[in-house]
This record gives structure tokens, sequence and C-alpha cells, in this order.
């Protein structure tokens, strides 16, 4: 077993993160003890952060106190671990289906790093009262006009912050080949961020990739 960032730790094929909560699961995932530590485990299948980890990306740069804002809150999956590595930071989590809020509150109401926003992400604004500027944004909300989105958002970001950009190429077109979409996301994504990383995050999800860039 190895932590290779803050509470996340590496064991062969099997990801955790330490649990900020203890004893308490988000979606069923395993929990384990090491060494007095109360470990979760991190299923990369049911998380991008985690399948782009397992196919090697190891400068995740969020720090004990960063804040995010996470666009695709969803049930809290990855907000879940995410909220374990950033323990004093804050997470500001946007989802726009009311039912999947409703589990996610369960989710915040027991961690209080994370700060849920019921909204629509392409709405930027309308939320601009309820978080801070962030050191990170991290987006996955599997729409045809998500780089939209995800610039529009960019207002919240500090001076030289980082997203992390999920893209899946059939909720933008399903017939075009997903690397024709893809370098099209990467060349107009370049004209408002710097692109460091494109992780393919196959066979974990297919036809996805994440693409970690700065603020230009
Ligand atoms: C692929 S799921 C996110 C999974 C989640 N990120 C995780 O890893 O646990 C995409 C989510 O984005 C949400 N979504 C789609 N369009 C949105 C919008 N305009 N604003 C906010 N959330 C949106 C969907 O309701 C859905 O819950």
């Amino acid at each position: 077993m190895e932590e290779i960032f803050n509470n996340v730790f590496i064991d062969g094929d099997k990801l955790y993160t330490k649990n900020l909560i203890s004893g308490e699961k988000v979606y069923g995932e395993k929990l384990i003890d090491y060494k007095g530590k109360e470990l979760r485990e991190w299923n990369p299948r049911r998380s991008k952060l985690a399948a782009a980890i397992m196919k090697g990306y190891r400068e995740l740069p969020f720090k004990k106190d960063s804040k995010i804002l996470y666009l695709g809150a969803s049930t809290g999956t990855t907000v879940s671990h995410v909220s374990d590595i950033v323990e004093i930071g804050k997470i500001f989590s946007v989802e726009i289906s009311e039912r999947s809020m409703r589990q996610f509150l369960k989710l915040s109401e027991m961690r209080e790093n994370v700060y849920p926003i019921l909204g629509d992400a392409s709405r930027p604004n309308l939320y601009s009262g309820l978080l801070e500027q962030v050191d990170f944004i991290y987006q996955d909300v599997a729409q045809k006009h998500q780089q939209e989105i995800l610039v529009k958002n960019s207002v919240y970001l500090k001076k030289r912050g980082i997203v992390f950009y999920c893209v899946k190429a059939r909720s933008i077109d399903s017939i075009r080949a997903p690397e024709e979409i893809f370098k099209e996301e990467i060349k107009n994504l370049e004209k408002y961020f710097n692109v460091i990383k494109t992780i393919d995050l196959s066979p974990y999800e297919k036809d996805h990739i994440m693409i970690i860039a700065s603020l230009r």
C-alpha cells in the first residue's frame, strides 16, 4: 500500500481514500483498515477521477484546504472521495437533478466540506452568491454544450486555477468518431486554457477523456 496523494492510497489495482466520516459508506464501497486508518475503496468504474489515477495520473494538485467548484455532482460518488482528500477545503457542488440532489444532501449533511447547490451549471450567475473563488473546477456534466458551461463557470476560477474537464464523446455527437470530437474539444479549449494533460479513461469508461488545463 502506498499513499500517492494526501489521503489517497493505492495497492495494486485497488484505490482508496481515507474516510473522513468513520464507518460511513457512500455507494456501497468496501471499508478496510490500514494501520489504524479507515480507507474507502474508490471504484474507477464509478468515478472518472479514480479512472484517471488508475491510468497513471500522478500530479493531482488538490491540497487539504483546496476550494473546488464541482459541476455535475450527481449523487456524490466522486465528490465524496474529493471530500476525503480536501479535508478542510470546500467543494461547491452543483447538480441540476432534484432527484440526485435529494440523495446528495444526505452526504453533504455529514460532510462539512461539501456545499450543495441545486442549479443549472449553464447559468452560473444564478449561484454566484453561494460560492467563493476556487482553486479548481471539476466538470462532469455529460452535455452537448459542456465546453460553453466550463468557460462560463471559469469566472469563479482563481488566477492560474486548474480545470478537470470530463469529455464523453457520445454526449457531444453520437455519430462522429470520438478521436475527432476529442481533437476539436482540445483545440477549442486552448482558446481559454493551457492544456496540461489529456487522459484516455478506457477501459474504465469507453470513449471518454479527461482534460486537465490551467486558466490562461
Ligand atoms: C456523469 S453524471 C456525474 C457523475 C459524478 N460526477 C460522479 O462522478 O459521481 C452527470 C451529472 O451531471 C448533471 N448535469 C447535467 N447537466 C447539468 C447542468 N446543466 N447543471 C448541473 N448539473 C448537470 C446530471 O444530472 C448528472 O447527475
